[in-house]
């Protein structure tokens, strides 16, 4: 019996990442939250390749991309994200990166170079891989796809509570804020774009519980 690859895309804070963790473990895949690589080079980034007032300078970041190792590596049940070597699960969950990251991601070089990292990990098969473009450019033969919405309220209560849990300051306000600006530039980007895969099963999770979500999406999924 073959593994599924299960690609799971949708905007931000629809829960992708936390549903995807919990069916990767009840089906025995490997879970790659590929929007964390992206906040990894945005981190990088803003760490190493910005001016005095903090402006992202690209040109130098698309020479040093080659610098950038991220890589995740399970602890206590967890993946976490390094970079260089050096544990960034937390400092990629900051207001700053999540302020930039939609830049970042939208750039070409950016994108071309996290390509090969996601789909070296989908070659093995037994993925569940989320993001924005998985369904569409980066596993558009999956054997499943998904495609997450929810309301915006619903949505930022949701980031709101997960960043307090993280000890991260901030506002309702600023995380709404950011989810809608953040959804607008992954949406109208010239390079794979956010949109529904013509394949993809839509779940509106407005007024789901994420275990409701979850059984929901696996009634779809049977052995391969
Ligand atoms: O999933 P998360 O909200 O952490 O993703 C952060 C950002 O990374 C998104 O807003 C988007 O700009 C970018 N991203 C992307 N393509 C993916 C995953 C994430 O462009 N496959």
């Amino acid at each position: 019996m073959r593994k599924p690859v299960i690609a799971i895309d949708g905007y931000s804070s629809t829960g992708k990442s936390s549903i995807s963790k919990v069916i990767a473990k009840k089906l025995g895949l490997i879970h790659m939250d590929t929007g964390a690589l992206y906040r990894g080079v945005t981190y990088f980034a803003i760490k190493e390749c910005s001016d005095e007032n903090e402006k992202i300078d690209l040109e130098k970041l698309f020479k040093n991309l080659n610098q950038i190792h991220l890589e995740f590596k399970k602890i206590d049940e967890e993946l976490i994200l390094f970079l260089n070597g050096k544990d960034i699960s937390k400092e990629i969950r900051t207001n700053q990166v999540s302020a930039n990251v939609s830049l970042i991601a939208s750039q070409k070089e950016v994108r071309d170079y996290l390509m090969e990292t996601q789909r070296s990990i989908a070659e093995k098969g037994g993925v569940i891989m989320d993001g924005r473009d998985i369904g569409t450019v980066v596993l558009p033969d999956a054997d499943y796809k998904f495609f997450l919405t929810a309301s915006i309220e619903e949505r930022t209560k949701r980031r709101f509570l997960e960043l307090k849990g993280l000890n991260i300051e901030t506002t309702e306000n600023e995380v709404r804020e950011n989810l809608i600006s953040r959804d607008k530039i992954d949406s109208e980007r010239a390079i794979a774009p956010l949109k529904k895969a013509h394949d993809a099963i839509l779940v509106d999770n407005s007024s789901m519980t994420k275990e409701q979500t979850i059984n929901y999406m696996l009634s779809f999924i049977s052995d391969i």
